[in-house]
């Protein structure tokens, strides 16, 4: 990791503008998961760090644009680029982080440039869907799944996908995988947001529903409520919720079991994507390890 951390520096040295660096040097870097994923899949490969750091990059630029899409003020535990500076500067930087990982592509094979630059296409698609979707209540299990599938597995499953043709293994078998994780770890992130408090996630909570994100508990939710609770819950939905309209959607989660059942999917999809890599223990324990985690 301490080699994608040097390639990642390296990159933002190359932007050559302090302002840039100024700025990068403001965000915390994240649990590294898709870098974890590339080195795990193509350890002994020597392009395999600038790789990751690529995918981070990526995935860092989609975090500053996200969080002005969903007006959150909070990110890796600090101030977002939005709250501290404005959207201007949060799109721009975003900009510039993207745009450098894509010329960084032209170091790699063809097959691997496509993947990971189709899969930005797809994440902002996916972005698109999810704020499209949010003008309205959604109900829709399969079209929220879509969605997720577009926001946050394609890169994923593209980090597995492109690192394991670096490393000359079966890409279909890691992008099943990585796509399997994916969705697992976007639903998990949606139930985080419900359960756990904005400290120990390092960004807002309870954010979702209020920026209109039907996540799987509230459509689980929504199927299991009378018509009366069901009226209640869209009346709430985009509000800024008071804490007894927090509490009253979370004693409902409750009753209703909503985030045992979304976290019952989600323990299926890290299932099959442990399938695909069987015998590789340590794709397995990053599964385990974001399954659980609090983060
Ligand atoms: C956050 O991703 C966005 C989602 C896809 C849920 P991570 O939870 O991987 O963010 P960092 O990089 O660890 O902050
Ligand atoms: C994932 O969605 C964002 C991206 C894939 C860019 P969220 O909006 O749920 O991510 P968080 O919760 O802000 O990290
Ligand atoms: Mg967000
Ligand atoms: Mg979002
Ligand atoms: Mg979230």
């Amino acid at each position: 990791m301490q080699r994608v951390e040097v390639e990642i520096a390296r990159l933002i040295k190359e932007i050559d503008y302090d302002e840039v660096t100024r700025l990068f040097a403001m965000l915390s870097g994240g649990k590294r998961l898709r870098a974890k994923l590339i080195l795990k899949i193509a350890p002994q490969h020597e392009k395999a760090p600038l790789l990751a750091a690529v995918v981070e990059l990526i995935h860092g630029a989609s975090l500053l644009h996200d969080d002005v899409i969903d007006d959150a003020d909070t990110r890796r535990g600090v101030a977002s680029v939005n709250a501290t500076e404005d959207s201007k500067t949060a799109v721009m930087l975003g900009d510039i982080l993207y745009s450098k990982a894509f010329s960084e592509l032209v170091e790699f094979d063809r097959d691997i440039a496509k993947s990971v630059a189709s899969s930005v296409t797809a994440l902002s698609k996916g972005e698109m869907q999810d704020v499209k979707m949010a003008e309205k209540f959604n109900s829709d299990e399969k079209k929220y799944l879509d969605m997720l599938y577009l926001k946050t597995a394609t890169l994923i499953e593209s980090a597995a996908y492109a690192s394991a043709l670096l490393a000359g293994k079966d890409a279909t078998k890691y992008g099943i995988y990585g796509r399997n994780l994916g969705l697992s770890f976007q639903i998990i992130d949606d139930i985080l947001d419900i359960t756990a408090d904005a400290q120990t996630l390092g960004k807002p909570a309870m954010n979702d529903f209020i920026e209109g994100k039907c996540t799987l508990p509230y459509i689980y939710l929504y199927r299991a409520l009378d018509e009366e609770e069901r009226a209640k819950l869209i009346s709430l939905h985009t509000k800024q919720t008071d804490a007894d309209e927090v509490f009253w959607i979370k004693q409902k989660m409750a009753e209703h079991k909503s985030i045992e059942e979304s976290f019952k999917l989600a323990q299926k999809l890290s299932d099959e994507a442990m399938q695909a890599v069987q015998g590789d223990d340590e794709l397995i324990a990053i599964l385990q390890t974001m399954i659980k985690r609090s983060y």
